[in-house]
């Protein structure tokens, strides 16, 4: 459980570390050869460990050097993924690309929906089929055969993701060109793009698609991933919430376009530097309406905590989520600690109050549990926040990084 004495204004510097979203499905891009692969800025995270657990299982060799990975080995793929790991984490799904294109079969549990509604994966497996896997399912798993994949155009009817992370994994040992038309184009996904590149793929972005040509192999490669956008966003908005003044270190700006368009328009001060970005929160936020969408877009991830920050507004504020079908989990203990929102089918209206009551609360999914930490912060008094194992899939250190900015936050057992 965590427990947050709020009240106290956050100021400094909190260095962020590698994203999740890009170390998972990096991770997961090693199956494609047996050569060595390095990866720096690597997150410890528990979704990082489930990560490795998996492709271990798989046959991998991991060895951590401080926070670099060095992955290698695998000349033969065991082609069933442990279910257990896959229900745990959604990206594990991502195994049955490199499974069928370097053991020619795969069998994977299908991700379970969790706290954000559905979560179907229909495009992963119209995509892969395109490129000729046989695909069957038995026991809540796929089983999936190919003989050899052959490149193929794939449209997707909304930029998912993973999906467009699928088809660029199978995609790399498939002969020929895959070709995916309105993939998404999250930051993450170029980071994958460019280490495939690194090794050996040739990958070539346009306005409206993305074009792999397969290899024969993959070899090794040596790559640094990209700053997490989405640990960056949360700390700036801890600053906001707080009335304090915060500095993001080790980021990438241009990734957080929208978040700080946003957060300007809250009457926030900000400044922003070649791989820094400071906020000065205002002494009370100005409403302000947003709606999620595919990047560059409001990145759903910031939805729940943005939604925190809003609920201290001088006004109403009209949140449209139009990612997830139900991600309001942050909306309940929100309630508790004595926001005023009303959810009604996709929107959420915020209508601010002076200010939250510390309460204890708890978090359902990493992001909502990031909302309650920074309501739990600005709320003065004792808040505890339960299901804190969410906090540490996603956020590196989460506790001692928020003290270093001088807030009284303490991990505790029960
Ligand atoms: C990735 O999930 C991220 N996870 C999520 O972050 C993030 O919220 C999401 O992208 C959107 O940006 C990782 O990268 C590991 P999608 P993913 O496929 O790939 C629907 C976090 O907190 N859909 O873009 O699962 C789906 O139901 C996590 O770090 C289908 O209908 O996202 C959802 O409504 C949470 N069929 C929408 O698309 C499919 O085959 C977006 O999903 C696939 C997706």
């Amino acid at each position: 459980m965590i427990r947050v004495a709020g009240g106290e204004r956050l100021q400094g510097e909190v260095q962020i570390s590698g994203a999740k979203n890009a170390a998972l499905p990096a991770i997961i891009a090693t199956l494609l050869t047996s050569e060595p692969v390095i990866l720096h800025n690597v997150p410890h995270l528990a979704d990082v460990d489930t990560a490795l657990e998996l492709i271990r299982a798989l046959g991998k060799e991991v060895f951590w050097h401080g926070d670099a990975l060095e992955i290698r080995g695998g000349e033969e793929l065991r082609w069933e993924a442990p279910g257990e790991l896959v229900q745990k984490m959604r990206a594990s799904f991502l195994a049955l690309g490199p499974l069928l294109a370097r053991a020619k079969k795969a069998r994977v549990p299908l991700p379970g929906g969790c706290a954000l509604g559905p979560r179907p994966v229909d495009f992963h497996l119209y995509g892969l089929a395109k490129l000729g896997a046989t695909i069957d399912f038995a026991d809540g798993a796929v089983l999936a055969r190919a003989g050899g994949l052959r490149g193929a155009q794939v449209y997707l009817d909304f930029p998912s993701v993973g999906a467009t992370e699928q088809l660029l994994l199978a995609g790399a040992l498939a002969e020929g060109e895959t070709v995916v038309v309105n993939p998404a184009r999250e930051p993450e996904v170029a980071d994958l793009a460019a280490l495939l590149c690194r090794m050996g793929a040739e990958v070539r972005w346009d306005t409206d698609r993305v074009t792999i040509r397969g290899q024969r192999a993959l070899g090794g490669a040596e790559h640094t991933l990209i700053p997490d956008r989405i640990e960056a966003g949360t700390y700036l908005l801890a600053g906001a919430i707080t009335r304090g003044k915060v500095r993001a270190k080790g980021v990438a700006p241009r990734h957080l376009a929208s978040l700080l368009d946003r957060l300007a328009l809250t009457g926030c001060e900000m400044e922003v530097g070649e791989d820094w970005v400071e906020v000065l929160g205002p002494s009370r936020p100005k409403p302000v309406d947003f709606r999620t969408w595919p990047y560059p877009g409001f990145p759903t991830d910031l939805q729940p905590p943005m939604v925190a920050l809003l609920t201290l507004a001088e006004g109403r504020s009209t949140v449209t989520e139009t990612v997830y079908a139900a991600r309001f989990g942050h909306v309940e203990p929100l309630l508790q600690m004595g926001a005023k929102i009303q959810v009604s089918g996709s929107v959420q209206v915020v209508e601010g109050v002076e200010r939250l009551r510390p309460a204890t609360v708890e978090a359902t999914d990493i992001r909502a549990g990031a909302a309650l930490v920074l309501a739990a912060l600005a709320a003065e008094g004792i808040s505890q926040i339960r299901g804190e194992h969410h906090l540490r899939r996603g956020y590196e250190n989460m506790p001692s990084k928020l003290q270093n900015l001088g807030a009284r936050i303490w991990e505790e057992e029960g």
